[in-house]
């Protein structure tokens, strides 16, 4: 069955749905975007996604398509018209359509909007159970990666990277320590059972699930340090986890070849993830 797909005030057939090739998305990747989780057809962490949304428009000056009210209602179309049970709905806002120049255009350019949602299980994910092995690469990103754009190539690169060397993913290394993983925020238990997530800055993307793990932990009575670690202080560490919308709180079992604790999904990061599923189904929309 053909996805229905949201472009510019338009659901369409996936097959009729595209956009300019002027669009400053695809010429500059002048645009931004958000995932957001769908489980039992509810949106995890609406709000939050939308108020990081406005968050990366205001950083790049990029006006918005329109309100959070009409964001909301488009989500809850595609999650009905594509019947989606478990799943995602991606979401992408550029700056619009002009001439190929390096300037802004005018600024009444309207932007582009388009919407479409993945129906792959985020509970289904292999990795929740075996654990991911991750290995460690230079960060050569931009510099501004707490705004979400879709300048996703070095992510790309590193995927990649990480599949030639039989890993899952990729941490990204930058002055001797870990910034985040390549489409995820990176977190380690230490052996004193402290939770170990960088804190923010431009150095990294603002997660929401990290934001809602954070949070988690706080009802978990955990102690909790948000600053930078190093690859080897990860490897010494009892677990390991990343979080993402699409992976929730995901083990990793072994970086750059070496097991991490037991070599299995440990406890802690068990429990995050429990409490993190049913925390995130309660406030979902
Ligand atoms: N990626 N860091 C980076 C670089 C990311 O791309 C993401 C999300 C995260 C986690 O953010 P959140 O918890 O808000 O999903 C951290 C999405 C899922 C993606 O690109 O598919």
């Amino acid at each position: 069955m053909s996805r229905t797909v949201y472009v510019n005030g338009e659901y369409l057939p996936e097959e009729e749905a595209t956009v300019s090739v002027f669009d400053r998305g695809f010429l500059f990747a002048d645009a931004v975007y958000e995932v957001t989780t769908v489980l039992d057809s509810k949106l995890i962490d609406f709000p939050a996604h939308m108020a990081r949304l406005k968050r990366s428009l205001k950083e790049l000056e990029m006006g918005a398509p329109c309100d959070e009210a009409k964001l909301l209602e488009i989500h809850r179309k595609l999650v009905t018209a594509n019947e989606i049970g478990n799943g995602l709905v991606y979401l992408q806002v550029s700056r619009g359509v002009a001439d190929r120049d390096f300037h802004y255009p005018e600024p009444g350019t309207k932007p582009s909007l388009v919407l479409f949602t993945q129906s792959k299980d985020p509970i289904e994910n292999e990795l929740l159970k075996t654990g991911a092995r991750v290995i460690s690469i230079e960060d050569q990103r931009w510099g501004r990666r707490d705004i979400k754009t879709v300048q996703l190539l070095y992510p790309s690169m590193a995927k990649m990277a990480a599949q030639k060397a039989g890993a899952d993913d990729a941490w990204f290394v930058e002055d001797g320590f870990v910034n985040e993983g390549t489409s995820n925020n990176t977190w380690i238990v230490t052996k004193d059972n402290t939770l170990v997530t960088r804190n923010l800055s431009t150095s990294i993307l603002h997660g929401i699930t990290r934001a809602a793990a954070l949070r988690c932990a706080e009802l978990l009575q955990m102690k909790v340090e948000e600053r930078p670690f190093t690859i080897e202080e990860a490897k010494s560490a009892s677990e390991a986890f990343f979080t993402s919308a699409s992976a929730f709180v995901c083990p990793v079992v072994e970086i750059d070849g070496s097991s991490i604790g037991k070599g299995e999904p440990g406890p802690v990061t068990t429990k995050l993830r429990e409490i993190y599923l049913e925390e995130s189904r309660k406030a979902a929309l």
